[in-house]
């Protein structure tokens, strides 16, 4: 095989902060809060730490590996062979199979990443802080102007094809070296706040006490997709990401790092966010405008409130941007590798399909107000469709395929020579992601099957 000509990770920290800029994004926050606020709470976070453990780690792993063995993209990654490529293997579908996702994904995710921008302004404009604004209702009104959404969506879409057109290098270590770690210290800082609001012992019960009478029908297979999504898996960009590491990193003791982190930071939004909503007695399972009902209620009894909601959306902003960072380079390098095209052409297309499908979902509560399954919208759809259905699909495709990779590349990228431990961890590895993955989603699949034809 001949290895493309690829950039790598100047530093260890600089990939950890790219790789858990990637993780940690809107879907910590923004996903998080609003589907577990819609599947009942404590119970849901329990099968949602359970799938991260079960699922998510092995996978990332996996995801991490096979884009550092064979130093392609998702597409040329399923064509992978020890000796040379097969352009006919069938298990490119896959890798087609996401970068659809990656593309719908990043649709809405700028229109969402929009309305931070949007919360941005009105931080500066000091609507948090006014005694007379009541900025519980700043997204209602956002979301029933279309264009202006698109206008954000546009405005965010520039950003971040302006950051990937420059390469990996300088363009994406630079940036997340600086504000990731500064985003860490303020939500910890507003977590401790959250803990003295007086609505933050019904929250923690809310959070943490696993009431399964409480667990929506849909609630295992919404957790199991979470899990994927806020670890960025079954796009292909941790492939990506793997693609660009350098021959010595050691795959699982980074992995292990990512997910544990981003956990953490998930749970940490959790306990920031809910506190708030059950002290404005609001309702927690209001769907995608959830954080944004609740954080700027925040910045009105805070001290330095007006500073503080500045900073928290503007960092906000920032998990926002590295995230569609991640899912844009995944989707770059494919038009790079596969299709042959120049780092700025390859930028330039997937910003021109990325805006259209960003117009679909930003109109979804204005024109296209009518068009909805059930209760939810074309936003959530494209949501919740993609991470539920699609994204464990190309989960198990993918560590089936692993599994059949030579086993001597896969222990040369897992086995750390010094230690023992290491050597029981690969087969323990390996026999998790050939059995363990593929029957827990294959049974959460059927599960889910029965239970809507049920429901029907
Ligand atoms: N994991 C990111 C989040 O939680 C979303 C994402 C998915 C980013 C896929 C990159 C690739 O917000």
């Amino acid at each position: 095989m001949q290895p493309s000509n690829r950039g790598t990770f100047k530093s260890r920290f600089g990939f950890y902060m790219a790789a858990i800029g990637s993780a940690f994004g809107l879907g910590n926050l923004w996903r998080f809060s609003y589907v577990t606020g819609i599947n009942g709470g404590g119970a849901f976070v329990l099968l949602y730490i359970f799938f991260v453990g079960a699922i998510g780690l092995p996978v990332l792993i996996s995801e991490l590996m096979l884009g550092k063995i064979t130093r392609r993209n998702i597409i040329g990654a399923f064509k992978w062979k020890p000796w040379g490529q097969n352009p006919k293997s069938r298990w490119r579908w896959l890798g087609v199979l996401a970068l659809l996702a990656s593309f719908v994904v990043l649709g809405y995710y700028t229109v969402v990443s929009g309305w931070v921008i949007h919360f941005i302004v009105q931080a500066v404009m000091g609507q948090f802080t006014n005694p007379d604004a009541m900025p519980e209702y700043i997204i209602d009104r956002l979301m029933s102007r279309g264009y202006l959404q698109i206008l954000l969506a546009g405005v965010h879409i520039i950003f971040t094809a302006s950051i990937v057109s420059r390469g990996i290098q300088e363009g994406i270590e630079r940036f997340s070296r600086v504000f990731m770690p500064l985003f860490m210290l303020i939500v910890v800082g507003l977590v401790v706040h959250s803990l003295f609001l007086p609505g933050a012992s019904e929250a923690l019960r809310f959070l943490f006490y696993p009431d399964f009478s409480k667990l929506s029908a849909s609630a295992a297979i919404e957790a199991l997709g979470h899990a994927l999504f806020t670890l960025s898996l079954g796009f292909g960009a941790m492939v990506a990401y793997g693609s660009y590491l350098k021959p010595e990193v050691h795959i699982p003791s980074e992995a292990v790092l990512v997910a544990g982190l981003d956990t953490i930071l998930s749970l940490c939004a959790g306990v920031l966010i809910f506190p708030i909503v059950f002290t404005m007695h609001a309702d927690s399972g209001s769907g995608p405008a959830l954080l944004f009902k609740s954080m700027p209620v925040l910045f009105r009894h805070l001290p330095l409130g007006y500073w503080v909601g500045v900073a928290f959306f503007v960092c906000l902003y920032f998990a926002a941007l590295s995230a569609s960072i991640a899912l844009f380079e995944g989707l770059v390098t494919y038009f790079i590798d596969e299709q042959k095209m120049k780092r700025t052409a390859a930028t330039l297309t997937v910003s021109t399909i990325t805006c259209i499908l960003a117009a679909g979902s930003a109109l979804s509560g204005s024109l296209f107000k009518n068009i909805r399954l059930g209760e939810r919208g074309i936003l959530e759809i494209m949501d919740q469709v993609i991470i539920n259905w699609t994204l464990p699909v190309v989960t198990v495709g993918l560590v089936l395929f692993v599994s059949r990779m030579r086993e001597k590349d896969k222990e040369d990228q897992f086995v750390d020579q010094k230690s023992l431990v290491s050597v029981r961890m690969f087969s323990t590895w390996k026999t998790t992601i050939k059995y363990l993955v593929p029957s827990i989603i294959i049974l959460v699949f059927i599960f889910q099957l029965i239970v809507n034809i049920f429901r029907s």
